[in-house]
């Protein structure tokens, strides 16, 4: 079976519909034939300034959506990154393999340094993608689901594996981008030409899946449309209803085909009620499971534990490879 890792921040209270079906409805379907790990990825959320209380309650609420979302911790290694230290011990190694200037040309980094300027940029934004090399090579992993956005960072984490096996002796699985071509793209309701994000300006074009429904159908009927007023898929002249056809197919399965073929000769008002109805029905009950979850801390923090112990045996004898490759002298045992 080939393994599979990915991560996902705890940056917000609840994922929104592009995390789900642009990334972990993916994770779903490879957690089926694949050995699967996945982590919150915690450390990672710390190069933005985080309120304590805030960080912690994420990371929970992104643990226990991911299972309410289809995660199961008997399919998959379901874990948080801080609760396996190998992550910044291969972390540093990483760190002096990788060049200043490899790492200054990270699109990523310059995009978000620049916007916050360089005296409030930390450099745990610039070691970023190194953290995350870390995060991959730790498992041996083939592949790592990710959007497009991440491509470069793969392109580094494979970069640093082949300079290390080179050096050092062959240490660590090189890793591919999975990048899915048929993952929906899901842009923003009030902005249909942008993709669907968190930092967007405004909140009223991002589902958020633990949103109540009254507040998703509301951003729904608001959504942007576009002159005309048939419900066709056309990118260029449509992104609104196009984006929502997209949503519509992508939770209830129907083709594009068959829901033009549906709303012909409705309006868009019947078409983003029916819109609306598909994602509240969809998500109703995730968001219910994710309560749940959440409601018993102890258990969920317990189901965590066998994650991070089954991660840590597979991170513990990498890290031990990799220190052993290096010429590090292993304490006494
Ligand atoms: N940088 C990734 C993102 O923003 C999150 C991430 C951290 C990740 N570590 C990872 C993704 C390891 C894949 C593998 O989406």
């Amino acid at each position: 079976m080939k393994r599979v890792l990915s991560g996902i921040q705890p940056t917000a209270e609840s994922f929104h519909l592009g995390n789900y079906l642009g990334a972990v409805r993916q994770w779903v379907e490879l957690q089926e034939n694949h050995d699967a790990f996945y982590c919150v990825v915690d450390l990672h959320a710390l190069t933005v300034e985080t309120e304590p209380a805030l960080l912690r309650k994420r990371t929970l609420v992104a643990a226990a959506q991911l299972i309410a979302l289809g995660l199961d911790p008997n399919k998959c290694t379901l874990f948080i990154q801080s609760h396996v230290p190998e992550h910044n011990q291969l972390g540093w190694v990483f760190e002096c393999l990788a060049g200043f200037g490899e790492a200054s040309r990270m699109t990523q980094f310059k995009d978000k340094s620049q916007k916050s300027g360089a005296d409030r940029t930390v450099v745990g934004l610039f070691t970023y993608p190194i953290l995350q090399a870390a995060d991959i090579m730790l498992y041996q992993a083939n592949l790592v689901p990710v959007g497009e956005d991440q491509r470069q960072h793969i392109e580094l984490t494979r970069d640093l594996g082949q300079r290390f096996n080179s050096r050092f002796g062959n240490t660590f699985v090189i890793p591919e981008a999975y990048i899915l071509k048929s993952a929906a793209k899901i842009n923003d309701l009030q902005d249909p030409t942008a993709k669907m994000s968190k930092s967007a300006a405004s909140n009223a074009g991002v589902i958020d899946i633990l949103d109540s429904s009254d507040v998703n159908v509301k951003k729904i009927k608001s959504a942007v449309t576009d002159a005309g007023k048939e419900v066709v898929f056309d990118e260029k002249n449509k992104p609104g209803i196009s984006n929502l056809l997209t949503i519509h197919s992508a939770l209830s399965g129907k083709t594009i085909k068959e829901l033009e073929n549906e709303f012909a000769g409705k309006g868009y008002g019947d078409f983003k009620g029916a819109v609306a109805e598909v994602v509240t029905s969809y998500f109703a009950p995730v968001r219910q499971k994710t309560q749940e979850l959440l409601a018993d801390e102890k258990a969920l923090l317990d189901l965590l534990a066998v994650g991070s112990e089954k991660a840590r045996a597979v991170a513990g004898q990498t890290l031990a490879n990799t220190y052993n490759a290096l010429g590090l002298v292993p304490p006494r045992r």
